[in-house]
């Protein structure tokens, strides 16, 4: 079997489902369940013997050591983090305690799993960090595209983590050999992502009729990959990548906020014409800027389409019309996911943010 953590998030979750579907290998799902893990995610695999569900947090030592002896899984896929850039800016504490230490934690685990493993076993092993393409900071207008040989320049404490963990990583495969790999990915969006994130908060304001907030001018660029793609490319990457290489992945797909606002704003007026007047494009309200907002991001694709074919195979146009009717589907979903806590995290960020 394999070992997913983090399997209760947003990508994890569509990873867990998209695996259940395609392949026949069981896997064991290891998820703290924070604010962002859900197990409602995952209620399709409720009946399906292959998904092992344990709630375990990735830096508890003695339990991550005690389930890879019990389940001895070829392969370990890293998602488990904390992911939102604001969250870490109020609180960058819990950021390192996850990203840094948590993951160093599951590492040295797993060397020591991996070192006791009889040979063609220990050849076979994979672990697979899951990062973002953060960690190499921001990009003038008109730069090229990050690629894997690109330096580091985390700019947020979130990247900052992201970008330890990413190092950690590359050194247990220097130092020690452990068959390591690294994807890094640019903003995925889709089913299931946490309404805290840019496209699913736009999509649920715009449709019950709450302000848009926009940070700044609204004219920073991301790219955005649909998040089925990205779990096919993180499959691909497991099954051919060369270990101790990094693989960059994105949707070549670049966008300001600002379009994808308005995008976001047309189709939920499409697709909801009556519950809505007037357009919900009125609702865009210019807010204070984050601090330390990265202005452009961007991914050059080449290496894991030379290497190992994969590109993506959804546009974001059609992408965000699937992502918006999914959301406008699943309002209890939204409604489960955005308790107590979700009020409070609101407050907190956009508080202060008064609108300019
Ligand atoms: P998410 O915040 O939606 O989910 C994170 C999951 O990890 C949750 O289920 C949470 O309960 C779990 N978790 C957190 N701390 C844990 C711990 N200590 N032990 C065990 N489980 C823990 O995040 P996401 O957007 O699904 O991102 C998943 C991974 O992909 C992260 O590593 C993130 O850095 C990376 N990534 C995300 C994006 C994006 O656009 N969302 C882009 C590139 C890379
Ligand atoms: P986000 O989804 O938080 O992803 P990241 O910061 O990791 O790229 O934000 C995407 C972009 O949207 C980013 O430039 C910040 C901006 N943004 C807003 O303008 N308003 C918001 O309310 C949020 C959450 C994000």
């Amino acid at each position: 079997m394999i070992f997913v953590t983090g399997g209760a998030g947003f990508i994890g979750s569509n990873f867990v489902l998209q695996w259940c579907a395609e392949e026949s290998e069981p896997l064991a799902n290891l998820d703290k369940l924070t604010y962002a893990g859900n197990l409602a995610n995952l209620d399709r695999l409720k009946d399906d013997s292959r998904h092992l569900f344990v709630r375990v947090d990735i830096g508890d030592r003695k339990a991550v050591g005690a389930l890879l002896r019990e389940h001895r899984p070829r392969a370990i896929i890293n998602f488990a983090a904390e992911s939102h850039v604001d969250r870490s800016i109020h609180g960058p504490a819990e950021f390192v305690q996850t990203n840094v230490v948590g993951t160093f934690n599951l590492l040295d685990e797993t060397r020591g799993y991996w070192a006791g493993l009889p040979q063609t076993e220990r050849e076979a092993f994979r672990f697979l960090h899951v990062s973002t393409d953060e960690v190499y900071g921001s990009l003038g207008p008109g730069d090229p595209a990050f690629a894997e040989t690109n330096a580091y320049a985390p700019n947020s404490p979130y990247a900052a983590s992201k970008a330890a963990s990413d190092h950690l990583v590359r050194a247990y495969h220097h130092t020690y050999g452990l068959p390591a790999l690294t994807t890094n990915c640019s903003n995925n969006y889709g089913p299931y992502q946490f309404p805290e994130k840019l496209i699913p908060l736009m999509i649920v304001n715009a449709a019950s009729g709450k302000p848009l907030p926009v940070y700044g001018d609204g004219k920073q660029v991301r790219d955005w990959l649909y998040v089925e793609d990205h779990c096919r490319a993180v499959r691909e990457v497991l099954k051919r990548g060369r270990v101790g290489e990094t693989y960059n992945i994105g949707g070549n797909a670049e966008m300001t906020n600002l379009d994808v606002i308005h995008t976001i704003c047309d189709i939920v007026h499409e697709l909801r014409p009556s519950s809505l007047s007037p357009h919900p494009s009125a609702l865009i309200t210019h807010v204070k800027d984050r601090p330390g907002h990265d202005r452009r991001y961007a991914m050059d694709t080449g290496k894991i389409k030379r290497e190992l074919g994969w590109q993506p195979r959804e546009g974001l146009e059609t992408g965000l019309r699937r992502t918006v009717q999914w959301y406008l589907d699943n309002m209890k979903w939204v409604t489960g996911v955005t308790s107590g806590d979700y009020r409070k995290w609101i407050d907190l960020n956009y508080a202060g943010r008064e609108a300019k």
